[in-house]
């Protein structure tokens, strides 16, 4: 019988994450959900039980931005699980704020998690796929990876950078087995705008100069009517992803960056900047 391939994700005790690994278990994967912190792991175990994942799913914890652990964190699951054959790189989280009020310290934390720790866990996990001459890195990007906006400046750059590194490396990797792959969703409903959105410190400050613009951008995003749709879309596309031995480097997912992407192609692209100004009210 052939071996069951054994899953290893980041960031998965909500959102995208959690739903991946709920996902990957119900396909045959054995699956190492890790989370920066175990005591939010309820979520993930009630919806692994409400799916009706038969194996247990393997649970540690596992914070991408403490990048000197990740070594050990990856050599302990290959020698409880013997292998690494899928690698979702999916924690992270969002910054908001114009550019002008944004912090390096805030734009350095952005790249911390989005960027380096992404980077590092893929590090971490290179040496056993080469090993194994086989595995996928699959890249939780975004369409903000593609395409900027306003006020998501940090935010944007973690996942531009991710791509080019990504991309790079693909290119890299693929004589040895390896498969690199960059996800890029569009709005989904996940706690990413909510309870892991981290807002400028001086984006609402009196002392800002874009204050009443930020206040006009945050009225839009209240007014607008989210048509968030449901992450297991994003996991559903993880698992084809994972089972596919010769994936694309990029797949975009969701409706709302279809029509993202076709504006942005097909507009003038001083247009273009003009309709994202006026649409999200901060000229
Ligand atoms: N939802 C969307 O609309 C959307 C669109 C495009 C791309 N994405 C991308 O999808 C990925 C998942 O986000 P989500 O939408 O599912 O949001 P989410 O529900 O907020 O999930 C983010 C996950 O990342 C974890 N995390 C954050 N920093 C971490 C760190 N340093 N180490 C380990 N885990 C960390 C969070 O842990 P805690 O529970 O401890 O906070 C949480 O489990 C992100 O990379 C995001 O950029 C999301």
């Amino acid at each position: 019988m052939a071996q069951e391939k054994l899953a290893v994700v980041t960031g998965s005790s909500s959102g995208i994450g959690l739903a991946a690994a709920v996902e990957l278990a119900l396909n045959g994967y054995r699956v190492v959900a890790t989370m920066r912190d175990l005591g939010r792991s309820g979520k993930l175990e009630d919806a692994a039980q409400k799916a009706g994942v038969r194996d247990p799913v393997d649970l540690r914890r596992v914070d991408i931005t403490e990048v000197d652990s990740l070594a050990s964190a990856v050599e302990a699951i290959v020698r409880d699980h013997g292998r690494i054959d899928v690698l979702v790189n999916n924690a992270g989280f969002s910054t908001a704020g114009f550019a002008e009020d944004m912090t390096l310290a805030e734009l350095r934390h952005q790249m911390e998690t989005n960027f380096f720790g992404n980077v590092a866990m893929s590090k971490a996990v290179l040496p056993v796929m080469r090993k194994q001459r086989s595995g996928h890195i699959v890249q939780i990007s975004s369409v903000g990876g593609r395409s900027s906006a306003p006020l998501l400046s940090c935010y944007n750059a973690s996942k531009f950078a991710l791509e080019g590194w990504s991309e790079a490396l693909r290119i890299e990797v693929h004589s040895l087995g390896i498969r690199v792959v960059l996800i890029e969703p569009g709005d989904y409903d996940t706690d990413i705008w909510e309870r892991n959105l981290v807002i400028g410190k001086q984006a609402l400050d009196a002392s800002s100069p874009n204050k009443e613009r930020s206040q006009r951008f945050a009225e839009f995003v209240k007014s607008r009517t989210p048509k968030r749709r449901d992450p297991r879309e994003v996991a559903q596309l993880i698992v084809r992803v994972a089972n596919d031995p010769n994936p694309r480097l990029r797949y975009l997912i969701g409706p709302d960056v279809t029509m993202q992407m076709w504006l942005r192609a097909l507009l003038p692209w001083r247009r273009y900047e003009r309709v994202v100004a006026k649409a999200t009210r901060i000229d």
